[in-house]
Parts: structure tokens; sequence; C-alpha cells
């Protein structure tokens, strides 16, 4: 009974899947026959909106072309009564009435922001940052927004890369997870009114620019994209993202925008994605610069590579239709694309209702509200990555004297970081402001800015992005900082990189402390009254210095909308930090790219004797890092057990093997501990990395409590591409390592038959 009624179900869903799927061809079917070519390019259309006051719409830059049907969508637009506005005159006053798709860069969070994406990866906890997705789709969608240009899964293994800030870190396996779970979290099981379309960004390979210089070439083998490069973005798209974006950088000396062997071979032909692909922000006229043509021949080779649609360049829009009549694109070729777009609308639901995410009511009550803020500070507290506690410096108590110094302890404007476009800064807290409600009158807290960002030679030039950061005297700041700290029982300096630091076109070479800073840090520690760095940054940094010489270290990324008091939360021990890295934090700069699942050489090495020559390494620093990934501490201990596996052997045939390890937790807080599972092929037909990650878990454990962690080993977890690029588990040994992170682990073999 019960399997017919599955049947019998089964093959009910598959008939209104394809009822609606019909429908949809035959709507846009007609729809098409009734376009001119102008009104198809211009479904492919993505222009610059320009400043737009509400109630002034009609009378805006791009008003004329909507009305002309040469505009598809627009994007960073922000307020549902400007939205509103723009989608009449698309629905009421073009020809054919299609509504617009609006867009915005909705990158970690909306009003109510989370942390950037690097440290919401650091809690490696996928429901949060699937919820932390839905949220932001919720707000966005309710305040007229119904796509975003995220996730952005570009994998980075060079922080001076500025963008690494808006990645997952260097892991294909975490990056994977990460980018399902933002796709699922954007757009839910189907697109009702809260969830909104995912854009999977940028393809290809933007985070292996050279030199971490933005923008620039990328050249990798296909067995690097295959293994290393790819998965994230695959992920996304089996996750049913319904968009993509291109990248700026070039791939085998094809721009990404004009590769027809990214955008269609691999994209559509090998992972079947089956939604439509945007250009990133003026892409195919920068092919012109790139040096393979003109914007007419440039706009053709987009098209035909595989591109649906153009964000501002104005190239579909302004060369198609001339190279429509010279035979350099085709009809079919502008069908293709436009339906693309037209079929986006239609799974929106926005010719049924093209007001749908503009409801002024919603717009009104679900923004930044309580329960959203409750999770992003909740969330903020765990992406935050304790990386040095000697002698239990914290958590701090809630008594005595507090110094609390540095350019970020009393500014709310950086709390969100890099891309919150609809961030509301006015409504965030300071550290200050959190700290002294922390406290709430049980301990005094001093406050002095002690240092500019940078020395005040070097401001001049960094002003411009430092977004409301006080500036003053260094001298006189320092004089102050130092009389807060004598009175003081214990110092908290706010420190490191200010939000614009990081984030596109923000590569650095130097990614030590600015001067500024670290010459106070030097004269604060000199003062031997212990010292707490809250470290802010948009990326991993060179704390070398720091570790040997600040007794704590609490690095908090930027946390978002409610950061100030998801700091002081950890800071007083009301959550237990629980992050651990994402990224390999190097000990010079000379080392990046710098990662921990990298290959090994011939000649490795040899950790001891680091410094011998023939040998990969080099002369003046050993090839260790500072924090390695996967590191994080905890203010409680945890111990591990030896592995245990329930077979040596597993059959390349459909086995299945049980690795388990027990997990105590030795000290004195309740925590959640992240334990993981990384494998090493020892043996390929290729050269196979030293260590991989293959699983995950954020357990929860009372003090004193132990409890047994299980991963489950398949023949599909140890699969890799070859040479000839196909996906296979190769029979041999692979060393299984179980650990709280990827330089202290437990080990065992599996032979695999
Ligand atoms: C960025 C994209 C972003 C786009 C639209 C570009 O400069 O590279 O990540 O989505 O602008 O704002």
């Amino acid at each position: 009974m019960r399997r017919t009624a599955i049947i019998l179900s089964f093959f009910l869903v598959l008939f209104q899947g394809k009822a609606q799927h019909e429908s949809m061809e035959v709507f846009i079917d007609s729809l098409m026959a009734q376009m001119t070519v102008r009104e198809k390019l211009g479904q492919l259309n993505l222009p610059v909106t320009g400043t737009i006051v509400t109630g002034q719409a009609k009378s805006s830059a791009v008003a004329e072309k909507i009305m002309r049907g040469e505009v598809g969508g627009l994007f960073n637009l922000k307020g549902v009564k400007q939205i509103r506005e723009m989608q009449e005159i698309a629905v009421e006053k073009s020809r054919l009435g299609i509504p617009l798709i609006f867009g915005m860069d909705v990158i970690h969070g909306y009003e109510t922001v989370f942390p950037i994406p690097l440290a919401l990866s650091c809690t490696w906890d996928i429901e949060a940052v699937k919820l932390s997705a839905a949220i932001a789709a919720k707000e966005a969608s309710a305040d007229g927004i119904c796509w975003t240009f995220s996730p952005m899964v570009d994998l980075c293994r060079d922080a001076r890369w500025g963008r690494i800030a808006e990645g997952s870190g260097e892991d294909p396996f975490l990056g994977a997870a990460m980018a399902r779970a933002m796709v699922e979290g954007y757009q839910g099981e189907a697109f009702d009114e809260k969830h909104i379309m995912a854009c999977v960004k940028h393809f290809a390979l933007y985070g292996a620019s050279e030199s971490g210089r933005d923008y620039n070439t990328v050249d990798m083998s296909r067995q690097r994209m295959y293994n290393e490069y790819f998965p994230p973005y695959k992920a996304a798209v089996e996750a049913g993202a319904a968009s993509v974006m291109s990248s700026f950088n070039e791939v085998d000396g094809v721009p990404a925008t004009a590769n027809k062997w990214l955008m269609t071979d691999v994209l559509r032909h090998q992972w079947g994605f089956d939604g439509f692909v945007v250009t990133d922000y003026t892409a195919i006229q920068e092919m012109q610069v790139h040096g393979i043509g003109d914007l007419q021949t440039v706009s053709a080779r987009a098209l035909k590579a595989g591109i649906d649609m153009d964000m501002v360049s104005d190239g579909f829009i302004g060369t198609l239709e001339a190279s429509l009549v010279q035979g350099k694109v085709t009809m079919a070729d502008i069908n293709t694309a436009c339906r693309r777009i037209l079929e986006a609308k239609y799974k929106l639901g926005l010719f049924e209702d093209p007001y749908k995410y503009c409801s002024v009511r919603r717009a009104a009550s679900e923004l930044y509200t309580d329960e959203h803020r409750a999770i992003a500070r909740r969330i903020a507290a765990e992406s935050f990555v304790l990386l040095k506690n000697e002698g239990a410096l914290l958590p701090l108590s809630r008594k005595g004297v507090i110094g609390l110094v540095g350019p970020l302890a009393d500014n709310r404007d950086n709390m969100s970081g890099t891309w919150s476009v609809a961030a509301t800064p006015e409504r965030y807290s300071t550290l200050a402001e959190a700290m002294r409600r922390a406290v709430d009158g049980r301990a005094e807290i001093l406050y002095a800015p002690g240092c500019n960002l940078m020395y005040s030679e070097k401001e001049q030039k960094a002003a411009m992005w430092q977004r409301n950061i006080p500036r003053g005297d260094d001298k006189r700041w320092r004089e102050e900082a130092l009389e807060v700290a004598s009175r003081s029982d214990v110092i908290v300096a706010a420190m490191g990189e200010c939000a614009e630091m990081s984030g596109e076109s923000s590569s650095r070479v130097g990614l030590e402390m600015p001067d500024a800073q670290h010459d106070l840090l030097e004269a604060l520690l000199a003062t031997g009254k212990p010292v707490v760095l809250v470290h802010f940054s948009g990326r991993p940094t060179v704390m070398k210095w720091e570790n040997e010489h600040v007794p704590a270290i609490l690095n908090v990324w930027f946390g978002g909308s409610e950061a100030a008091d998801a700091i002081c939360d950890v800071l007083f021990g009301d959550v237990v930090p629980s992050g651990k890295l994402t990224t390999t934090f190097p000990q010079h700069v000379g080392q990046l790219p710098m990662y921990y699942n990298h290959k090994n050489t011939g000649r490795p090495a040899d950790t001891k004797n680091w410094y011998q020559k023939y040998r990969s390494n080099y002369l003046d620093v050993n090839n260790e890092p500072v924090y390695p990934f996967g590191y994080g501490l905890s203010y409680t201990t945890f111990s591990y057990g030896e592995i245990k596996l329930d077979a040596t052997e597993m059959s390349l045939d459909g086995g299945e093997v049980r690795a388990s390890v027990t997990v105590k937790n030795t000290g004195n807080y309740d925590a959640d501990e992240i334990v993981q599972l990384y494998v090493r092929d020892m043996v390929g037909s290729v050269t196979r990395p030293v260590q991989e990650l293959k699983g995950f878990q954020r357990i929860h454990l009372k003090k004193g409590e132990s409890r047994t962690v299980d991963f489950t080993i398949t023949p599909d977890l140890l699969k890799f591409y070859n040479y000839e690029l196909e996906e296979v588990c190769e029979p041999g040994e692979f060393q299984i390592m179980i650990g709280p992170h990827s330089k202290e682990v437990r080990t065992a073999m599996l032979t695999v038959r």
C-alpha cells in the first residue's frame, strides 16, 4: 500500500512539475513571439541605476530605457518605495510590461548584518550560515530585492588579496559546504516572497589572481581547477543556484566573461547548470582593455561563450543588433539568453505578481528585528577565534578598572565590514558602548583612542576609507592611552584593520599590524599590565610578533551589526569562543600563497633542520604558519582519544568504514568543539595533497563530558580528478586523521581495495 502511494505521489509530482514546466515554456514562447530584437536585448541588459529619490523614478536616467523595454533588471537600489516605482514604470509604461528583477550585493546580511563571509566560515556551523542567508533573504525581499549577488565562493590562499574577506577560506570541502548552505538559505525550497535568487560568483578562479593583486591574471592547471578551486562553485550549482556571475580575471588566456569552455562546457554541459549567467560590473567593456577586441567583438564573444546578462557595459544592448546583421551572433544565441532571463522572472513569480517583493508593510516590520539581531549576535560570537590565552587571562571578570584603547574601540561604522550595502551603522553599537552596557556599573571602563589607524603622515591617503575612525595627534594620544593604562587593571586593545582594508580592490603587501597601532601595543605591553588584543581583520594577517608578546588575542574579523555586543559576550565569558580558522595565518607575507592542503615535493623541508639547502624551504623562515588551518582555542580544554576504525579495509565497491574518536571536555566551561576529519591518499596516479579536510562536526560538551564522534568514510569521499579528469577513488593506503585542527591530529591507516 505504502509503496503504491509513494509511486503514485512520485508520478503526481512529476506530472505537476512537467505541467509547470510546459506552462512556463508556452508562456515564454508566446511572450517572445511578440518581442522585437531590441526588446529581447533589453532583457539582457543590467544598467547602472544611479541615484533615485523617492517619487522621482520617472525622471531618472534609466526610466526612458525601461519604458523602451531596454532594461532587464536594476541593482543596488535600496528602498522598497523606489523599487516599486521603477517596477511600475516597467510594468505599466513599457510596451510588453515585462517586470524587472532587482539585484543587490546582499553579501552577509541586509540591515541586520552578519559577520563577513570569511568569519562566517570560521563558525563551521552549516545551520548558522544557512540561517544567516535565510534572514538576509527575508530582509532583502521585504525591501524590494529578489536577487542577491552572493554567495562568493572563490577559494583563496593568498591573504594579500582583499577579497579573501568575502569567501570561505582556503579549503574546497569546507568551501563547498558553505556554498551549499548559502544557496539553500537564500533560495529556500521555492521562491515564496521571503526567498530570493542566489548568484554564485565569481566564476571562475577569481581568488587565485597572481600575487594577490585584484583582477589579476589567473593561470592554473585543470588538475588544480577540478580538485581544488571548482568544488565550491559546483556545489552551489548542484544546490540549485539560479544564477552565476562571471569573474573579471582571465583563465587560459581568455577572460572568464568570454571563456566558452568555462561558461558552457564546464558550467552547463558538465555540471548541468540551467539558470542564467550575468557578467561582473563592466566585465564586457573591460575585455577591450584585456586586449581581445573592440566592444562589438567582445560583446559577441561573451554572448557566444554563454553569458546571458550584461552588467553595466552596454555591450549587448549597444552592439548585438549589428553583430546579428553581420552574422557574428545568431538569433538563436539571443533567444537562448533572453529565454533564460524570462525563465528566472517566471520562476520568481514576477509575471503573476510583479510587486511580490514590493510590500511596504513587510519593509516596515521585517528589517533589523530583535529576533534577527539576537541571531546575528549569537553567530558573530561563534565566528570569533581565540588565538591565544596565556594564563587564562580571558574571560575578564566584571570588576575593577578596564582600560579600553585603540582606533576601533569607539567606532560603529567599521563593525559591519566590507560589502554591507544595506547597513545602517548609526544604529549599531561601538565596542565602548557595548562594554559599558555589559559591565553594567560593576566595573569601570576607561577609554582612550590611543593612536591613529596609521601614523599621521600616512593618514592623508588612508582617510578616505577610514569610515569615521577618530583622528588626532599621535604623541598626545599615546600619552593619554598610557595614562589610562596606568589606572587600569587590564587593558583591552581594539586594533587591526579597518573595514575598507579588505574587500574589493583592497589588496595589501604588508600584512603586519599598521605601525602606529603596533607601537602603541608595544608601549602598552611595556607597562606590565595584562593586555587583551581584540583584533579586527578581513583577512589572515601576520601576527608573529603579537603571538610572541601579547598574552591574549581574540580575532573578531568584522562581526556585523551586533559585533560589539558579541565581542563583550565572549570577553566576559557569557559565550565560550568556538570559532576555528579557515585560512592559514602565515609568519611572513613572503610565504604566500600558503595553505595546509598543499602537495609534497620530492625534497620536503625537514621540520627540525628547516634551514637546510636543497630542501623546499626558505633560508630565513621555516614552513610553519603562526596559526594553522582549523586552529582556535576555547576557555575550556578538550582531549582526543585514539582513532578507532570499525574495519581497516574498505571495498571500492560500496564499502563504508566508520572512524571514531572520543572527545572529552577536560576544562571548566561547557563549550562547543569543532572536530575535524582529514585524509591523505598515500599513493596516487597523480600527486595528492598531504592532508585534505573530509568532514567536521561541531559538538557541545558539558564540562567533564565525553562523546564518541563518528565519521563515515566511503569511496565517494575519497574521490578526486585524475590526469584524464575522471573522478575516481583509487585503491591503496589512506591515512585517516582526526583532531582539533590540521596540525594536531590522531592517525590511523585504511586500505581501500
Ligand atoms: C564586484 C561584484 C559585485 C558587483 C556588483 C563588482 O565590482 O566584483 O562582486 O557583485 O560589483 O556590485
